[in-house]
């Protein structure tokens, strides 16, 4: 790996959020084995039955109130705070823990559950109630607000923004996800592209790990917290 990086992207999925007991999509127990994602997780599904839907989110959003960020998330809060160069924090959750944690800048490709999407007039506002009961939007007062939540079939946000800073970075590190959901499961290959070192910290080996340059695997509480204090020189 690149002793000093410069220049960093980091990538986060479902694991980071893991041991604050958010359950894992495609872990044993997790919500894609309680739930069909082509009824949860699509702009089909929503469609079909959009009480099971919204449902479902105002379930999640709610469990958030339960739950607290943990050392991996609060060392790249750190990191963000001391890292003298450039870093992009992305994520494919659609937690808070990262905001909670203290990361002030996060991109969350995936959308975010406290966010509500306007069908009618397409604004994104902060959101912290159910939407089942069909409230107005604050803006247009049409009842027609939806999870904020990217579904498959569906454009993750800003990457164009995403794949301008993999196309500079010299490290791209990957943290707590399966890497079976595109496109973020290619950014490991974007980066490689761009000549950066690529770094998976991850429980278990990721069904893309054989394209890092470096993998590191156990619980993310552990990794994390160590990698940070490496970068930032103990
Ligand atoms: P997954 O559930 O697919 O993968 C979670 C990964 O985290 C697995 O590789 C686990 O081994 C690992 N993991 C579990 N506990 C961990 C821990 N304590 N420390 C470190 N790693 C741990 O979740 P994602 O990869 O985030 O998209 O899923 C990607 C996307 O698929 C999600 O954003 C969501 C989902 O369908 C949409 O809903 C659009």
């Amino acid at each position: 790996m690149t002793d000093q990086p410069k220049s960093i992207v980091i990538l986060t999925g479902a694991g980071i959020s893991a041991e604050s007991g958010i359950d894992t999509f495609r872990d044993a127990g997790g919500l894609w084995e309680k739930h069909q994602v082509e009824d949860v997780a699509t702009p089909e599904g929503f469609a079909r039955d959009p009480d099971l839907v919204l449902g479902f989110y105002d379930l999640r959003r709610a469990a958030l109130g339960k739950v607290h960020p943990n050392e991996a998330h609060r060392a790249l809060a750190r990191l963000e705070r001391e890292f003298p160069g450039e870093l992009l924090l992305v994520t494919q959750n659609v937690d808070d823990l990262h905001e909670r944690g203290g990361s002030d800048r996060v991109l969350h490709m995936h959308g975010e559950l406290k966010s509500a999407l306007c069908q009618s007039c397409g604004i994104r506002t902060p959101w912290d109630a159910a939407m089942s009961n069909r409230p107005p939007c604050p803006v247009c007062q049409a009842p027609t607000l939806r999870p904020d939540v990217v579904w498959f079939g569906e454009m993750p946000y800003q990457m164009e923004r995403i794949y301008a800073a993999l196309s500079q970075c010299d490290l791209f590190v990957s943290i707590g996800t399966s890497g079976a959901v595109y496109p973020a499961a290619g950014f490991v290959q974007d980066a490689r592209a761009a000549r950066a070192a690529t770094l998976e910290l991850n429980l278990e080996p990721s069904e893309g790990t054989h394209h890092f340059t470096e993998a590191r695997h156990g619980p993310a509480g552990e990794l994390v917290p160590q990698w940070v204090d490496e970068v930032l020189g103990g």
